[in-house]
């Protein structure tokens, strides 16, 4: 098995600014690519923010951020990401734009680079499919937020090696996050249960079984769950729900995965949760409101 020094993740978003933090914290050099020099300097300010929230809650000391940030560079250029040895895609939820990425990104990595998707519901193997190391490719999914959650899921499809699959053990366990390993089949494990439940969720609002408020608090006093599941909607990212409730249900064609009418007039109206500060919460006070205009 190859040694791991160098890691590059593709995409500085939520989840991409997430993987950022915790390998600079696990102790590799680890550059980050964007689409434009805005991007980037958006992810390094997600990075630094989230670095310091992890020091204000005493898991990591100033002079462990510091280095942590000297090992992190922010570059828009894909041929100095795709020589790392380790690359880890976390853009958009699009398997004909991941794809595109990754065959351009087989072309400029040497051959011994093993390729990782962060995707939470698409196919592993159609995006190994997309390059000429399928040997070499895994999922390796993580969850939101990122410093936080202690899980990947490592997912490894039909051509995926035993070393490939060793070494994506080794860089979790390396990180400080707990595996497990799953088949490459849509949302994998996680998501299969979660995803039904969050539009399950929207279903009860949207048919008046209780107000936002109410089946938020329902759930997190009633099953002890850390955050209601509309709040988690939000926090996920109603878009990004979306597009993996979508790509389930064209896998598995049933109901459950079905995304619900709200949602998606909800996005068509450009309420995406958290990161738009409209969902099914108001963000920008103190404290999140049930958002009005939801009646
Ligand atoms: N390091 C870095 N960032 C941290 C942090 C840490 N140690 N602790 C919290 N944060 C971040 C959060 O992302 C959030 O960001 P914000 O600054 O933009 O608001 C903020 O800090 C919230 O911090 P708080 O101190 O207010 O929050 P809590 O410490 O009370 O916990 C929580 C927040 C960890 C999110 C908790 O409510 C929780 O566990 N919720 C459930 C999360 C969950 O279920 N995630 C899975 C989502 S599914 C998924 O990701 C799969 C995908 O494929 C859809």
């Amino acid at each position: 098995m190859s040694e791991l020094r160098r890691i590059a993740v593709l995409g500085g978003g939520l989840m991409g600014s997430g993987i950022v933090h915790v390998s600079i914290v696990g102790g590799y050099s680890t550059v980050c690519r964007e689409v434009g020099n805005a991007q980037c300097e958006r992810a390094h300010t997600a990075v630094k923010r989230s670095l310091s929230k992890a020091m204000e809650k005493g898991e990591l000391t100033a002079e462990a951020r510091d280095a942590a940030l000297n090992r992190v560079s922010f570059v828009t250029d894909l041929g100095s990401a795709a020589s790392a040895d380790l690359i880890v895609e976390a853009i958009v939820e699009d398997l004909a734009e991941k794809k595109a990425l990754w065959s351009a990104v087989d072309m400029l990595a040497p051959p011994a680079t093993v390729f990782a998707s962060n995707t939470s519901s698409l196919s592993i193997a159609a995006q190994a499919a997309a390059t000429r190391r399928g040997d070499r490719f895994i999922g390796l999914h993580f969850f939101s937020p990122v410093p936080v959650m202690q899980l990947v899921e490592i997912v490894r499809t039909v051509t995926t090696s035993d070393s490939t699959h060793a070494l994506a053990h080794e860089f979790v366990r390396r990180i400080g996050k707990i595996a497990i390993d799953t088949r490459d089949s849509s949302g994998f494990v996680v998501n299969r249960l979660l995803v039904p439940y969050l539009l399950d969720a929207i279903r009860a609002f949207e048919q008046g079984v209780g107000s936002v408020r109410d089946i938020d608090l329902g759930m997190t006093l009633g099953a002890g769950v850390p955050m209601g599941p509309l709040a988690l909607c939000d926090f996920v990212g109603l878009d990004t729900l979306h597009r993996v409730a979508e790509s389930m249900y064209s896998e598995y064609r049933d109901s459950r995965f079905a995304p619900p009418p709200l949602l998606r007039r909800m996005i068509v109206s450009g309420y995406l949760g958290r990161k738009s500060g409209n969902g099914f919460y108001r963000y920008g006070g103190n404290e999140p409101e049930p958002n009005a205009l939801m009646g």
